[in-house]
Formats: C-alpha cells, structure tokens, sequence
C-alpha cells in the first residue's frame, strides 16, 4: 500500500511527503538543508544542539526540524527573522568554547560548524579576547581515532553510534555544563571493527582518523563514487585522491546495502591502490626473456596462442576483477574446451550489529557472486590441476600460487608475481580505482564503480583488453566486436548473458539493481 502523503509548505515550496516524516527530512525535499548538528539519518533523533530551529505557523516559538513530524497544510519558514536569529544565537552559543583551530584542523573545509557560521552566524564574537576558553588534552580513543575534545561540540552522533548501531556502548557524556565533553570507558577502546564511522558522523574535526592526519586540506581532494572490495557486502564508497594517490576511503549512502556505514577492514583497504611496482607495458617471451613491447604485438601473439590451442584452456581468475573483464575473458575462450574458476579469500565476518544485514563478510572478495553467474567454479583446486595438461592458461591478477603447465601462460595483471615470470605474455591492467565497472555484491546487487584515478603506463582495464583480444581474434557473437567503453562492454555481457538481461549503466546508476 503507498504511503499517505502530507502536503506542507516549505520556504513558500510545496512537498507532498509520506505522513510521519520529519520536517527536516522533508524540507531537503523542498531543496532546503535546514542547519543541523544533532540529527543525522542513521542515528535516533536526540534534539539536543537546536541548530535546526525553524519556525512554524501557528506554533507559538521556534520548533526543532529533526524532532517535529509533518502535518497536513503546516508552512514552514526556515529564512524568517525569528528561525535565522534563533539559530544565529545557537552558533554563538556552541563557538564560546571553540578553539580559532580552523587553520590548523583536518575538518575544515568539510566542518559543519565553519559552514554554518559562515552561512549564518555572527560576523564576531561578543566574547572578551581574554575568555579563557575551556581546554582538555587531545585523546587517543582508539586504533584509527583520535579524540580533540576542545573542538566539541557535543552532539552525541558519536555516542549514539556506539550504543544504538554498533551495540558497544563505549563512550558517554562525562561531566556536565560547559565542563562536559566525550569520554571513554576506562577499560574500552574504539576498537569496533566498525568505530571508524565515529570520524564521518563527527560534523567538526573533533575525532580525527590518524590514518587521514595532515595527508590533504579537504579542498585539494577529487572524489570519485567507488564499490569497497573488502568483501562481499559491497559497500559504496567514495574514493577520495590527491594528486593521483588515493588518500582517504569514505562511506557513500546507500540505504540497500550499507546506509551511512563501512567497516574499519574497508576504509583501510587502499593502500595497494597506490603500489609503484605496477606493469607499465605489454610484456612478450623473446629468447627466454620477457621484454616490452607495444599492445598490438602483444595481442598477436596472445591471439595466436589462442587460436593454435586447438584444446583445452584453463582461466585462472580473481573475484575481485570487474564483471566486464570476466565476461570478456570467458569470451576470449569460447570456442576451446574451457573451464574457469577463482579463490575466494576467508575471514572473520563482523556484523554492524544494529543494522540488518550489514556485516564485513567472511568471504573477502567483491565480485564472487558476478564470476559464478558468469560460470566462473568456487574449484580453485581442480582447475589448478587441469591447467597442468592445458595448452593455454590464462590468469587474471593471481593470487600468488604457482601454476604448473605444459602449455601457454598468459598472465593479465597489475603487478607481476614472482611466479608469472614464466609467462609467454604479459598484459597490464588498470586496478579498480583506475577504471569503470561492476561488481555483483552477494545479494546479488550489480554496483557500478567509478574511475578515480589514471593508471600508470599503457596500463588499460582488462575489459578493454580481452575485448581487443576477442576482436582480434575476430569471432563474433555475443562479444564480438570492438567496444570502447565500460558501458558498451556492459551492454553486451547484459545482451548475451541472461542473469544481466535488461540492465545498462543508465539502469543501475549510483545505486545499483539486482540481477
Ligand atoms: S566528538 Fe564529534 S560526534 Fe562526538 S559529540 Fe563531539 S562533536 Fe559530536
Ligand atoms: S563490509 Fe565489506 S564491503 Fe563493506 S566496507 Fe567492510 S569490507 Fe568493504
Ligand atoms: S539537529 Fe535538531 S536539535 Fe540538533
């Protein structure tokens, strides 16, 4: 049944929205972000800093936004004299304490408070130059976090977060008055495999993720929408770059598979988006070695050892390759008597207690469920050893296991592995923060990524270059012919393989869908 709809007005807008809703969620369906401290979407309402005062016709003060339901006919005024005063004093009220630190924070420039004065605060503080302003010590509350109490403003989404979703509750309010600030429990420690979210949720640089300490000012960094491939959960992040590095890993809100959230395991895992070691060009086996050369030979010769396999080949693959390129490599084979199988890499899961089906799972790969719908076995084993009899072995981004064969190798990869050096060629490909694709998440979600940063070299991703290779190997079908882009590539695994019929990057956008 749908939802009974409210109609309001907001700042002269009308909103039709379902019954129940709170003003403030309402008016950001009017175009207007009412300022706000205390609420945030993930976390119960708390209506403790005010910063969301509104005024409401017939209500006889100023009303709170996150804690007041829509009613049929309200008008809401969030630009009036009273509701722009209530808040002016509000901010007046919170930056008594507040340390001059703008210059020296790892907020500022995405700091809630400074926005928001500079929106709408006082020019300058009616305070006496010689207030001395409450001081506590900087805290360590914890492996990623750290705790500057002077910048607080004490708005709980910290507390609540551990109480009410991670289910740990280690922190409270200490003290009271203009003495209070956040503290910790004597024995416990910020150590939730999901506690690094108290850094996103803090509006001010009062946590601090030591990881992001002085690496960038909030202004030099390029944002680029990503899938984590920490696991199989398929979190949706950002990836933040500076200067063609990847330097920070955030969550980005999607209310189907991880809400506000990711887990500490996620937000850490990037570091070998930046590797130096990287393959800068098409590798070929001449006279015993391997030497560089350009993409057209390569794909020759990968394209002869192909043809001339005549029998049995074997695809070595990594669930954390991109649908496409897995599509693509399948596409490559067709035609021989293939098999294809990929190692899933096993931890320990750790649910986000206070969301259903959250959790960093155990199976720690992106995209398992996209290579099995591709028909892609969980047989690492068994492929293993028929790649010992195959007369063509291709291996995307392997695990660092040897491979025995008395046929080709073929290795398609970012870096080259001690134990890919006995390979005929060697073909290197952009890594996920360097290209567009999809992963399928376990619940079977396809979630598109985006490009966030260029990838060293002649280094291209890899559904690009299976493709060139199934087009030079000239078959046609389903994967047939030259594409040139990720979305072109998408649009053909969708018009050839039936779990992914009816999909296109249109339909998925930032969201994604199920396949
Ligand atoms: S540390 Fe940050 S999130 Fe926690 S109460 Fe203070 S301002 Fe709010
Ligand atoms: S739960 Fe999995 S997908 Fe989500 S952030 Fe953690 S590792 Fe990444
Ligand atoms: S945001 Fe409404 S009272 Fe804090």
């Amino acid at each position: 049944m749908p939802d009974e709809l409210v109609t309001l007005t907001i700042d002269g807008v009308p909103v039709s929205v379902p019954k129940g809703m709170l003003v403030i969620e309402a008016a950001k369906q009017a175009g207007v972000l009412v300022p706000h401290y205390c609420y945030h979407p993930g976390l119960p309402v708390a209506g403790l800093c005010r910063m969301c005062l509104v005024e409401i016709e017939k209500a006889p003060k100023l009303q709170i936004a996150c804690a007041t339901q829509v009613a049929e006919g309200m008008v809401v005024r969030t630009q009036s004299p009273q509701a722009k005063s209530g808040r002016m004093g509000v901010l007046e009220l919170l930056l008594i304490n507040h340390p001059l630190d703008c210059p020296i924070c790892d907020q500022a420039g995405e700091c809630e408070l400074q926005d928001f004065t500079f929106q709408e605060g006082r020019p300058a503080t009616r305070y006496s130059p010689d207030y001395a302003k409450r001081f506590n010590p900087v805290e360590d509350f914890g492996p990623d976090v750290l705790y500057v109490p002077n910048r607080c403003i004490l708005c709980t989404r910290c507390v609540r977060f551990m109480e009410d979703v991670a289910k740990e509750p280690v922190l409270n309010v200490s003290e009271r008055g203009d003495r209070a600030y956040i503290g910790i429990h004597p024995e416990g420690r910020l150590d939730h495999p999901w506690a690094g979210n108290v850094v996103d949720l803090c509006p001010v640089g009062s946590l601090l993720s030591k990881d992001f300490l002085h690496k960038a000012r909030a202004w030099e960094l390029d944002k680029a929408a990503s899938i984590c491939t920490g696991c199989s959960q398929g979190c949706n992040v950002t990836l933040d770059t500076r200067e063609n590095v990847v330097v920070r890993v955030r969550p980005r809100p999607n209310l189907d598979v991880n809400r506000y959230f990711v887990c500490d395991h996620g937000r850490m895992n990037y570091r070998w988006m930046n590797r130096g070691d990287r393959i800068e060009a098409p590798l070929v086996r001449r006279d015993g070695d391997l030497h560089a050369t350009d993409w057209d030979e390569a794909f020759a010769l990968v394209a002869s050892l192909v043809r001339g396999a005549g029998g049995k080949a074997v695809a070595l693959v990594s669930p954390r390759a991109s649908t496409e390129a897995l599509f693509y490599a399948r596409e490559l084979l067709r035609g021989q008597e293939w098999s294809g199988a990929f190692q899933v890499v096993m931890g320990e899961e750790a649910p986000l207690a206070g969301v259903p089906n959250l959790a960093l799972r155990a199976e720690r790969a992106p995209n398992a469920r996209g290579a099995e719908l591709l028909g892609y076995s969980r047989d690492y084993a068994a492929a293993l050893a028929a790649a010992e009899t195959a007369a063509v072995v291709l291996v995307l981004d392997e695990p660092d296991i040897a491979v025995n064969t008395a046929g080709a190798l073929i290795y398609v990869g970012t870096v080259l592995p001690e134990r890919a050096r006995d390979a005929r060629a060697v073909l290197p490909i952009a890594n996920v923060a360097e290209e567009e694709g999809t992963f399928v998440n376990r619940d079977g979600r396809a979630q598109r990524y985006f490009q966030a940063k260029s990838a060293p070299g002649m280094a291209r991703p890899a559904w690009w270059v299976f493709s060139e290779l199934v087009a030079t190997l000239g078959e046609q079908g389903g994967g047939g012919g030259r594409v040139a882009t990720a979305a072109e590539a998408f649009d053909r695994l969708a018009a050839s393989v039936e779990a992914f019929r009816g999909l296109s990057y249109q339909r998925l956008g930032f969201a994604g869908a199920s396949v």
